[in-house]
């Protein structure tokens, strides 16, 4: 088959990679030439620095110019004939008021509508939306390449489920592949697309509606926040308040239940990433537009925010510590392990209330977020960020700090306890937004306060 895959971003990069290693011609698009320019110099370090996922640049390395070709603006027109198939992985941001910004989606579109009105040949061809996109996007796209008198095309829905940190493993291996669509034809190309897939005896293939598929995507992503909500809203807060309940004890306890995930039966200071924050938000937006309740969601969503920077106001609080004119190390950048991805990570929030309280400076360690944090963190935008200094490993963000803030589940940070020790003198704060120190016991012992989410402060012995 002839695929573009236009945006290439997490999604659409991991998508374009997957799909050349099964031998289709995959086009991958994108306006952002630097980015083009990055993933054909077939250097690690370069493709890297866009995107960062385990097995990824391999996949790119092996295949680029034989199965898989990256593309501008400039080579697009010259490309388009002959296509069967065009994922859209375009970014979808909240607005404001918490709808989706389509206008990359519009953009996109109406500029491609015009390419493809004006084929040679007259295949069929599909054009499918792979970012969330609310209820209803499939029909806006007919609607847009209607205008444009596209001939013989079908629009579907395919929504993306890959988690970042396991993008490739999940997209060569996916627990589920769902395809909306409206025509018998339009089915059988994204079959053909996803032949790997099809017949596969541990993946369910879903054909269904575009509506369908559109809705798949917000119920599963809404429904994964309210279970780490309801653990970081219940588990954690009763943990904090009644004395002496071993959140660990507890979670196996609870999870032992078969009709118990345990996944996501963690308490943290939140879940980050480009998509719980926004398709929540999304969702809450477009049941309000038809009038209908969402007071579940909403809350769901503010227990999500709350935690992110909780710990900062309990250290104060319930500690005593006071912020102001100390050093604080903060180990995690990232919105979680195994990416480098920082959009909506609870560092960016803790910075912000950490640098709100004075402190004198963050000593920050990430294994691989430190150059997007230097974006996140520019300070032409805000001089304060001046106080953020980035160290190559934990000990050299530990070093003469008052006090840690574990923000991120990286699993180096599950033995920070014995560095703490070589390092620095109690009095030092402890801040474990991750529970990832599971020997908490003895850093108490050693004169250490240790405060984590999920459990009262711990005050040196
Ligand atoms: N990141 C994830 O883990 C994940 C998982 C599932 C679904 N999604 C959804 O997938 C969508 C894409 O997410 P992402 O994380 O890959 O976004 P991203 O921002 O990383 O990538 C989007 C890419 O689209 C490009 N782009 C913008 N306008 C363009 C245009 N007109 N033509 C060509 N390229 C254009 C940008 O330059 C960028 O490279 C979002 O809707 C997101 O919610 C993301």
């Amino acid at each position: 088959m002839k695929v573009i895959v236009v945006g290439t971003g997490f999604v659409g990069l991991t998508h374009a990679a997957v799909l050349s290693e099964s031998g289709h011609e995959v086009y991958a698009y994108d306006i952002d030439k630097q980015k083009i320019a990055a993933y054909n110099s077939c250097e690690r370090a370069k493709i890297e620095r866009y995107v960062n996922e385990p097995g990824l640049s391999s996949i790119i390395i092996e295949t680029h110019n034989r199965y898989l070709f990256f593309i501008g603006p400039d080579e697009i027109e010259g490309i388009i004939d002959g296509t069967d198939a065009i994922f859209l992985c375009l970014p979808t941001p909240p607005n404001l008021d918490g709808s989706t910004n389509l206008s990359y989606y519009t953009n996109a579109v109406s500029y491609l509508g015009s390419l493809l009105a004006k084929r040679q040949d007259q295949r069929r061809v599909v054009i499918i939306n792979k970012s969330t996109v609310p209820i209803g996007t499939a029909r806006l796209l007919q609607k847009i390449l209607n205008e444009h008198n596209v001939p013989n095309f079908g629009v579907a829905s395919n929504p993306e489920f890959l988690p970042e940190g396991d993008a490739v493993e999940k997209s060569r291996k996916p627990d589920r592949v769902v395809v909306g669509a409206d025509t018998p034809e339009d089915f059988e190309i994204l079959r053909n697309v996803y032949s790997q897939y099809v017949k596969h005896v541990r993946i369910s293939y879903t054909e269904t509606t575009p509506e369908t598929a559109e809705a798949i995507k917000y119920v599963a992503n809404t429904l994964l926040l309210t279970y780490i909500s309801f653990w970081n809203g219940v588990g954690a807060r009763l943990g904090e308040t009644f004395g002496n309940i071993v959140m660990e004890d507890l979670k196996r306890g609870v999870t032992s239940d078969d009709r118990i995930s345990t996944w996501g039966s963690y308490v943290s200071n939140g879940a980050g990433g480009s998509c719980f924050g926004k398709d929540i938000q999304s969702l809450i937006f477009q049941l309000r537009q038809e009038s209908q309740p969402y007071g579940l969601l909403k809350d769901v969503y503010e227990i999500n925010e709350y935690q992110k920077t909780y710990l900062v106001d309990r250290a104060v609080n319930e500690v005593g510590f006071n912020f102001n004119n100390k050093t604080i190390a903060l180990l995690g950048l990232a919105f979680k392990k195994r990416t480098n991805d920082m959009r909506d990570s609870s560092a960016l929030k803790v910075v912000e209330a950490l640098l709100g309280r004075g402190v004198k400076a963050i000593q920050a360690y990430d294994p691989l977020a430190i150059d997007e944090a230097k974006h996140f963190f520019n300070p032409n935008n805000n001089n304060l960020f001046e106080k953020i200094t980035y160290h190559d490993n934990v000990k050299d963000a530990i070093l003469n700090s008052d006090a840690l803030f574990i923000t991120t589940d990286w699993e180096e940070f599950r033995g920070v306890a014995g560095t703490v020790e070589k390092l620095v003198k109690p009095p030092y704060l402890v801040i474990d937004g991750r529970r990832m120190i599971a020997n908490y016991n003895y850093l108490v012992k050693k004169g250490y306060g240790y405060l984590a989410v999920g459990s009262k402060y711990l005050a040196p012995k």
